[in-house]
């Protein structure tokens, strides 16, 4: 039987705790769909620099490039927030694994799953119908461009992008779009930024190769606006890496909680999947962590890194189930009831 090698990186926080569910998840598709994975496990963040100095060590990163996909858990610890000019930051293992992996789109996708509607902030009406997809440009722009201080008075960040950057990501959206409802949104600033005007105009010749997509183009501002309002007209949202940051938070919001929505991060020769949520510091060690991001970020790479459509399915659906069913952590139970971390991850183990 062909095995799957996936480098496991918990990190910090509820990392660990939302992985070992989506390690459960993943060896009852083993069990049922008869496949078989191989798991490493490798440091990263606040945990890699405590034990080694380094938010992303090198023996991280062979792990990472010598497996089939990597699954990644969360990073970030308020302790570094404390003193901001400290130099190193577990956040930067991050930003380093991306780049030298190369993971240059990051796929962040929002449905508004029935059963989870009276957790929306939104009225239910504008709920109907609310499926998109955001396509984050995810190795360049604002994150990786030059900064630094001018004296103890001034500080700046460069926000930088070539033709090539774009084009990549945006073949990705086009290519997706074509294969929903054929709608692709640039979100951009492209009334301020000389990068989003390079956006718009790459993206505009690119719309000669895929004549059934219709293209449409949204400041960001007006975006924001428009997924609190009306976030059902939405098919495929395309934008730069800051600006594809703050949406897709709103975006989770919008879904209802921050704990569901997964995310694939790919490239040319690697990909990666993580959950949208970040580390969580006040719930760790507490089993009370939501970890159906984490075991859908887990159906995405069965998906996208395997092409296992059937084992992605099941999981997904056995999530869905537990949704409908109730059975969920205390972010999506009514009156603070709910179920633990490693509870819920036992109950959709138990259906796939
Ligand atoms: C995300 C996170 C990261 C980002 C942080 C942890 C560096 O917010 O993946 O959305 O800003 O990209
Ligand atoms: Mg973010």
């Amino acid at each position: 039987m062909e095995v799957k090698h996936i480098a496991l990186l918990p990190g910090d926080g509820i990392g660990p705790e939302v992985m070992a569910e989506a390690v459960k998840v993943l060896d009852a598709v083993g069990r049922r769909f008869g496949r078989s994975f191989c798991y490493e496990t490798a440091l990263v963040g606040a945990t890699a620099i405590a034990a080694v100095g380094n938010p992303y060590p090198e023996g991280t990163h062979r792990i990472c490039l010598a497996s089939d996909a990597v699954l990644f858990g969360a990073v970030g610890d308020p302790a570094y927030d404390l003193n901001p000019k400290a130099g190193i930051r577990p956040e930067q293992g991050l930003l380093a694994m991306r780049k030298q992996l190369g993971l240059f789109a990051n796929i962040r996708p929002t449905v508004c799953y029935p059963a989870l509607r009276r957790c929306s902030p939104l009225r239910p009406e504008r709920l109907d119908g609310v499926d998109f997809v955001v396509f984050r440009e995810l190795t360049g722009g604002l994150y990786f461009g030059r900064r630094g201080r001018e004296g103890d008075d001034g500080a700046f960040d460069t926000c930088i992008y070539s033709r090539e950057e774009i084009r990549r990501i945006a073949r990705l959206a086009f290519e997706t779009a074509m294969g929903r409802r054929g709608r692709l949104t640039l979100v951009d600033k492209s009334n301020i930024l000389e990068t989003s005007r390079l956006w718009r105009d790459e993206v505009q010749q690119l719309q000669a190769d895929y004549p059934g997509v219709q293209l449409d183009f949204l400041f960001v501002d007006n975006a924001a606006m428009q997924l609190v309002t009306n976030p059902a007209v939405f098919d495929v949202i395309l934008t730069e890496n800051m600006f594809g940051d703050i949406l897709t938070d709103l975006a989770a919001a919008v879904a209802g909680s921050m704990g569901i929505l997964p995310s694939a991060s790919l490239g040319s020769g690697h990909c990666l999947f993580e959950p949208v949520h970040g580390s969580y510091p006040q719930a760790k060690g507490r089993n009370i962590a939501n970890p159906v991001a984490m075991i859908l970020s887990a159906a995405m790479m069965l998906d996208y890194a395997f092409g296992w459509t059937e084992e992605a399915k099941a999981v997904q659906g056995a999530c869905e189930q537990s949704f409908a069913e109730g059975f969920v952590t205390q972010d999506l139970a009514p009156e603070g009831a709910g179920h633990t971390t490693s509870e819920v991850g036992d109950w959709i183990a138990a259906r796939i």
